[in-house]
C-alpha cells in the first residue's frame, strides 16, 4: 500500500521544510487515488524526519517497563481520544467514563482542552498552527501517560484529521481509541454551555470551530457516541462497553 518511491522525496523535502510546510504538502498528497494509507505513512516519515533540536541525547529504558506496570495495575493502558465540536460533550463524557473506570479501580487521568491551556499550553491560541501544536503536545503527553500504565482520556476539539492521526501514530498499536462525540452544530449552539457560540456569532471570537474555523469529522473512529440522541450515562456506558469488549479492563493477553 505504501508508495516507497515517495519516501526519499518526502525525506529530502522534510530536511528542508519546517513543520508548517507539512500542512501545505498534505492536501497535495491526499487526492492521489488508492493512496490513503500513504498519506499516513508520509506524515510519519515527516514526523520522524524532524530530528530533535538537541544533539548528543541518548534514549534510556528503565527497569520497570510497560508490561510490568500493566500487570500491577490489573488492566491495560489506553488513550481515549475524545474529539468533537465545542459543546458536543467531550469533557462531560470523559468525566463520566473516568468515574466509572475509577470505581473499577482503574488508573485514569483526564487531559482537558480548556484546562491544559491554563498551563502546559498557555502559550497557544486557536490559529491552525497553534491547534496543531496543541494536539502534537497532547499526543505526546497522552502517550507518556499510556506508557505509565494509565488509561488517559483526552478531551480536545482536535479539529484536524491529520493531527489526530499524528497522535494515533505515536501511540502503541491498538492503544489509541478515537471517540467521536457526534452532535449537530445546531444542538451544540443550542446548548452553548459557555456562551461562546453567541459571542462567535456576534464576531467577538475569531476562528471559532464550527462557525469560522473548520472541524473535520473522523471517518473511522473506534467509537461514535451520538450525544444529541443519548444521555450522558448511556454514552458513557457505550464507551465502557467497548473497553470491556476489547478486554482493556483486564490483563490477559498483554
Ligand atoms: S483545539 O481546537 O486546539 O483542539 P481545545 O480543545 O484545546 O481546541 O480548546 C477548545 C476550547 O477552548 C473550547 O471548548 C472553548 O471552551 C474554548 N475556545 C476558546 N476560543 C475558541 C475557538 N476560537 N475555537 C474553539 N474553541 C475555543
Amino acid at each position: 500500500m505504501h508508495d516507497n518511491k515517495r519516501i526519499p522525496i518526502v525525506q529530502s523535502l522534510a530536511s528542508v521544510c519546517k513543520e508548517r510546510f507539512c500542512t501545505l504538502i498534505f492536501p497535495l498528497l491526499e487526492p492521489i487515488p488508492g493512496h490513503t494509507a500513504s498519506l499516513v505513512f508520509d506524515r510519519k516519515v515527516f514526523t520522524m524526519a524532524q530530528d530533535p533540536k538537541s544533539k548528543n541525547i541518548t534514549w534510556s529504558d528503565g527497569d520497570v517497563n510497560h508490561a510490568a506496570r500493566v500487570q500491577r495495575n490489573g488492566h491495560k493502558a489506553a488513550i481515549l481520544w475524545f474529539t468533537g465540536l465545542s459543546g458536543s460533550g467531550k469533557s462531560t463524557l470523559a468525566m463520566a467514563v473516568e468515574r466509572e473506570l475509577f470505581l473499577r479501580r482503574c488508573h485514569t487521568y483526564i487531559l482537558d482542552g480548556d484546562n491544559v491551556r491554563f498551563g502546559l499550553n498557555r502559550d497557544l491560541g486557536f490559529s491552525p498552527d497553534d491547534r496543531t501544536e496543541n494536539i502534537r503536545r497532547i499526543g505526546e503527553v497522552a502517550n507518556l501517560m499510556m506508557d505509565s500504565g494509565t488509561i488517559c482520556l483526552t478531551a480536545f476539539i482536535s479539529p484536524y484529521r491529520v493531527d489526530r492521526q499524528g497522535s494515533r501514530e505515536i501511540a502503541k498499536e491498538g492503544a489509541f481509541i478515537e471517540v467521536f462525540t457526534k452532535c449537530s452544530l445546531d444542538e451544540c449552539e443550542r446548548r452553548d454551555p459557555k456562551g461562546l457560540y453567541k459571542k462567535a456569532r456576534a464576531g467577538e471570537i475569531p476562528q471559532f470551530t464550527g462557525i469560522s474555523a473548520p472541524y473535520e469529522e473522523p471517518e473511522n473512529a473506534e467509537i461514535v457516541v451520538e450525544t444529541d440522541k443519548f444521555n450522558v450515562e448511556e454514552c458513557a456506558q457505550q464507551v465502557v462497553d467497548y473497553l470491556i469488549d476489547q478486554k482493556i479492563l483486564e490483563v490477559n493477553g498483554v
